[in-house]
């Protein structure tokens, strides 16, 4: 609620009050795994979220979280590989998993 809804809006449908004044508008939370064929893309939300090392923060819009969660880090199963995550990343990865329409 803090991080995200601003863009994403308090249902993660893609329409925060920060929304229309951005160049690219932020997608709908709840059709990940509709957009992914109907698996939840765990690497590329978990990446997305994080942040892409390969790419500068101002290449896209949507800011990087990972940084500023970097600190407790906790081995969650991302499609098969134990990954070493941010602890609130991998809650936050499993509700927006829950949330998929
Ligand atoms: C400043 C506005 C903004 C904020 C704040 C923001 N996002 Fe985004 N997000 C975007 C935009 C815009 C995109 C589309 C791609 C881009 O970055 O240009 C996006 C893309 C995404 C994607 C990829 C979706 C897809 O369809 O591939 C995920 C997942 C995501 N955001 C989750 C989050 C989460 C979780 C938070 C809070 C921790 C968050 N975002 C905060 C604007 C934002």
């Amino acid at each position: 609620m803090a991080n995200c809804s601003s863009c994403h809006g308090v249902e993660t449908r893609g329409n925060g009050p920060e929304a229309a004044g951005l160049l690219v508008a932020p997608p709908d939370l709840t059709t990940l795994s509709k957009r992914n064929g109907g698996s939840f893309p765990q690497a590329l939300a978990l990446s997305y979220i994080y942040g892409d090392p390969q790419n500068s923060h101002l290449s896209r819009v949507m800011p990087e979280f990972g940084g500023a969660m970097a600190e407790d880090l906790v081995p969650v199963e991302i499609e098969g590989v134990l990954t070493p995550t941010p602890r609130e990343l991998a809650g936050l990865l499993f509700y927006l998993e829950n949330i998929q329409r």
